[in-house]
């Protein structure tokens, strides 16, 4: 399938970054810079930061995400957010799965699935990560690490809500280094991950699917990277920061 019918999606990750003030101060930097995109852009910002990021960019082409939400619909859970307090305040999408949550905070592919049928419940649209590390890599179990994690994290969602599904692929290895996957590495699990989608979802969802390349994406490598036929996006950490460097990439992959 063509490319360029599915969407183009550049999403940045503020992870735990940047108060109120400094939200405000990086959003009015954004809307001017990426306000003639040709791609959908999201920030995904911290909680404390979702009233002021969807304030700000109402009537925008920006929209928000959570870095993550509880697969319970309430009760005591400590420290946790629902998926429908975010639709409440106004979220439109939710990283889940990262892999600082899977190496930090105990996620599991059982709870990343939970998180992401509770997600879609609530009608909020899942940006699902999945990545190997390094010795996986090197110990040759890439592809079952990739499998094993897209496919628990798809268990018992339908073909109707891939729809609203976007899949990141973020080698444990690129985020935060530095270091990026060749574009070919990117391409390769991209293509890996939509060929195990079209096995539990048929052809059509899986070509309909947006995937996303993470780790160390910038303003340098972005074209590259995007030029490769299942890239159609990115989920961008550090150089989301930087409102010309973000714009510099959502204008890659607006081409
Ligand atoms: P990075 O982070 O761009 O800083 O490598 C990507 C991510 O973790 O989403």
């Amino acid at each position: 399938m063509d490319k360029s019918k599915r969407a183009a999606i550049i999403a940045g990750n503020w992870k735990m970054n940047k108060t109120q003030a400094e939200a405000k101060e990086l959003i009015s930097g954004l809307i001017p810079a990426v306000k003639d995109a040709g791609c959908t852009v999201i920030i995904g910002v911290p909680f404390t930061d979702i009233n002021v990021a969807v304030e700000m960019t109402k009537g925008t082409n920006i929209h928000v995400a959570a870095q993550n939400c509880h697969f319970k619909e309430s009760g005591a859970y400590t420290g946790e957010i629902a998926a429908n307090m975010l639709t409440e305040a106004g979220v439109e999408y939710v990283i889940l799965g990262h892999s600082e949550r899977r190496q930090y905070f105990a996620e599991t592919d059982e709870t990343v699935n939970l998180r992401t049928r509770a997600a879609l419940a609530a009608g909020l649209k899942p940006i699902v990560c999945v990545g190997e590390t390094l010795d996986e890599r090197e110990a040759g179990n890439m592809e079952a690490v990739i499998e094993r994690q897209t496919v628990g994290a798809l268990k018992d969602i339908s073909a109707d809500e891939m729809k609203n599904i976007i899949v990141a692929y973020e080698p444990v290895w690129a985020i935060g280094t530095g270091k990026t996957a060749t574009a070919d590495q990117a391409g390769e699990v991209c293509g890996l991950i939509r060929s195990i989608v079209a096995k539990l979802y048929g052809q059509a969802v899986a070509d309909a699917l947006t995937i996303q390349y993470g780790g160390s994406m910038n303003p340098k490598n972005a074209d590259e990277l995007l030029a490769q036929t299942d890239v159609d996006g990115g989920l961008i950490g550090g150089a989301s920061l930087k409102p010309l460097d973000f714009a510099a990439i959502v204008a890659a992959a607006s081409k």
